[in-house]
């Protein structure tokens, strides 16, 4: 997005909270990679897609600082729970930092791991999955939660974009194969309604019929 129409956008959008201010700002000073949080546009989408889905049970794959699930967590309904599964177990302490702070904190159930072992041992039906790890495993998680995703619930896939690689067939990485793939494969799984939206780096949302 231009930088005028994503300043435009959002000052008309509802405006971050406190914490998640903060915890965009500490992500930023003290973790590696401070750009694979989703951040102010899409933390609003997110939090307004859970709205309009009213989950009882939301899954996530790949927690990083906790900026999304905490967003995701805004949308559930009484009594409703949110899973999150981080592999990097050094981001644990600085994640449970931010989750205790927020009145979400007794909704949000951080399992440190792999989620392709963990996502198994999860006895949950979902309404909504979010699939934001690593990008060559988009397809394997993919797997691994469908039939943990109830007729009708959501599976919301980030960075299908992948900074615009996967339109250049010059760019073979594996990363970017791997995305390709999803992307190909759940376009054509009839088992689906999907939907990309081009914001930020690309959301793919799926409706399983
Ligand atoms: C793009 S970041 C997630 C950003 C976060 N969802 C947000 O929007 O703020 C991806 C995270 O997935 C984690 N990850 C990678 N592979 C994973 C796996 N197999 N299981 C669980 N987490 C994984 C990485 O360590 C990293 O923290």
């Amino acid at each position: 997005m231009e930088q005028q129409v994503e300043k435009y956008v959002l000052e008309h959008t509802e405006e971050e909270n406190e914490l998640l201010k903060e915890l965009y700002r500490q992500t930023h000073v003290k973790i590696y990679h401070p750009r694979m949080l989703s951040g102010h546009l899409q933390g609003k989408i997110l939090k307004m897609l859970s709205h309009m889905i009213a989950p009882y049970r939301i899954l996530e794959i790949g927690t990083y600082t906790g900026y999304s699930a905490l967003c995701l967590a805004e949308g559930l309904l009484p009594g409703g729970l949110l899973h999150t599964i981080e592999i990097n177990d050094e981001l644990e302490e600085f994640i449970r930092l931010y989750i205790n702070r927020s009145p979400h904190a007794s909704k949000i159930k951080l399992h440190i791991g792999n989620a392709i072992n963990i996502v198994p041992s999860i006895d949950e039906t979902f309404d909504l999955v979010f699939i934001d790890g690593d990008k060559r495993e988009y397809l394997a998680y993919y797997h691994a939660v469908f039939n943990k995703v109830r007729q009708g619930g959501f599976i919301i896939a980030d960075n299908v974009l992948w900074n615009g690689k996967v339109l250049n067939p010059n760019e073979n990485d594996e990363f970017t194969m791997s995305i390709r793939e999803f992307n190909d494969y759940v376009h054509f799984d009839t088992r689906v309604e999907n939907v990309m939206l081009p914001i930020r780096d690309g959301m793919m949302i799926l409706r399983k019929c």
